[in-house]
């Protein structure tokens, strides 16, 4: 048995999400940031992102004392057996991951660790960066002239934005990847809530859990740019992808999940892990030519969006379209890659003129978009940006635009057209409200 206390090093969305649930599961958590004013703000009950049910999983393990936050790291390291590495890995100017703050965290146990430490990493590294990890706290231990003993764990989240409490503490799987014995059993009694709930365990290499992160990532937006690609043909020879999709996913083989068509994905993690993998097989001389598909399938798909609307509008000049969503999907304010950053821009350059809602988004895409902000005017609501437009465009299916009136549409529109990009709409439902209906991969 471990002694219970495991510091997490990183207070951003895997780091804070992650000493919750931990601290849920029984352990007892030192959460670490070098952001006083985010320390501060999470010791006086307030937490700095939005998530679906952390609140309640937080202020419950606050309250019970079995998670608190400092800046202090070295008391952090010096009292847990455990250290979470939970910091982030920004994309480099080449697409690589930027390890520097992982390093730094592994520099900082080494120069104060004074006994065993397991040393978990949590963030999305690129494969062999747990051998670096250790490398670089032998270092700092031969400066000290110190040979305290550790291990270094790859332990990957599969956490989704707005889904991230439940992914935690109901896992498909929990991987563990280190050869050290003991460092398997204390990660089986870190997640001890779940070992004894029957959740599956792979017990792995580091390289190859390191490997499983990429390789699941890769794989989901792989398919999602299968199902896209095949929309396009869907559209030629009027068959429909939804249906094709919902066929296909009945094939246990192949399952439903990921599968549905729309503009393209986006967020911090398929564009930027595709795009990791890729380089880090061409580093060592592999081509991953499905994968490099996928990536370029993905780009043409947002802009295949493009050529859908100019090719009914005709000619941009002076047009004025309504966006509906701009995150990258719903339930979040993120628009990092999202589809949205492609689309506007471009219909922006053939001429049209940009009317934006989103329930959270607007804030972020005011200076993502800041390049292009004479054109666009971001909207109060939803029916705001109709107003007088030549087409209305639907981005990100938020619940709210599922349920539009759609006599108001009608109503509003100057021209009735609506672009559905994520199919959330029936063909005939539209038409009943003389709306015109567009979407993807369906027969017009
Ligand atoms: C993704 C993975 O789903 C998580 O398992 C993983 O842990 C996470 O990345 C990560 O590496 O941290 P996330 O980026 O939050 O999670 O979002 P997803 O719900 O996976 O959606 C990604 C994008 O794909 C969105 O733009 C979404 O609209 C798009 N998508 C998804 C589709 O276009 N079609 C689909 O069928 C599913």
């Amino acid at each position: 048995m471990y002694n219970n206390k495991i510091s997490i090093i990183g207070t951003g969305y895997v780091g804070l999400v992650g000493g919750v649930c931990l601290a849920e599961f029984g352990n007892n958590i030192i959460n670490v940031d070098i952001d006083e004013d985010k320390i501060a703000m999470l010791n006086r009950g307030e937490i700095p992102i939005y998530e679906p049910g952390l609140k309640d999983v937080y202020e419950r393990n606050l309250a019970d004392g079995r998670i608190r936050f400092t800046t202090d790291i070295e008391s952090a390291i010096k009292e847990s057996e455990v250290v979470f590495i939970s910091v982030g890995t920004p994309p480099a100017e080449d697409g690589s991951a930027d390890l520097q703050f992982v390093l730094d965290v592994a520099s900082s146990i080494g120069k104060y660790m004074d006994d065993y430490k397991v040393v978990v990493d949590k963030s999305t590294v690129p494969i062999g960066t747990g051998r670096k990890v250790a490398a670089v706290i032998e270092e700092e231990l031969a400066k000290r002239g110190k040979e305290y003993e550790f291990d270094v764990v790859s332990n990957p989240e599969f956490l989704r934005e707005g889904k991230a409490v439940q992914d935690f503490t109901h896992p498909d799987r929990v991987v563990i990847g280190t050869e050290s014995e003991k460092a398997r059993q204390i990660l089986r009694d870190v997640y001890r809530a779940l070992y004894i709930n029957n959740t599956p365990f792979v017990f792995t290499n580091l390289e190859t859990a390191e490997m499983i992160k990429y390789a699941s990532n890769a794989f989901l937006a792989t398919k999602i740019s299968f199902i896209n690609e095949l929309s396009a043909l869907c559209e030629a020879v009027n068959a429909n992808v939804q249906t094709v999709a919902e066929a296909m996913g009945m094939d246990g083989r192949i399952s439903s999940k990921f599968l549905h068509a729309g503009p393209g994905y986006g967020g911090s993690c398929f564009p930027k892990d595709t795009s990791a993998i890729a380089r880090i097989a061409e580093g060592k001389g592999v081509e991953l030519k499905v994968i490099s598909a996928g990536i370029a399938a993905n780009e043409a798909q947002k802009l295949r969006m493009v050529d859908k609307i100019e090719g009914r509008l005709g000619d941009l000049k002076g047009k004025k379209i309504g966006i509906l969503g701009l995150s990258f999907k719903p339930e979040t304010d993120d628009m990092r890659e999202s589809p949205a950053l492609t689309i506007i821009p471009e219909l922006i350059k053939a001429g049209a003129l940009i009317s934006a809602y989103d329930p959270q988004g607007i804030e972020e895409a005011v200076w993502r978009l800041k390049d292009y902000e004479k054109d666009i005017t971001y909207c109060n609501n939803e029916y705001e940006v109709m107003k007088k437009s030549d087409a209305l465009v639907l981005i990100t299916e938020w619940n709210q635009f599922r349920r539009l009136d759609l006599s108001k549409v009608k109503e509003l529109l100057k021209q009735p057209i609506f672009f559905d990009l994520r199919n959330v709409y029936e063909k005939e439902e539209l038409e009943r409200y003389g709306l015109e209906y567009i979407g993807v991969g369906v027969p017009a």
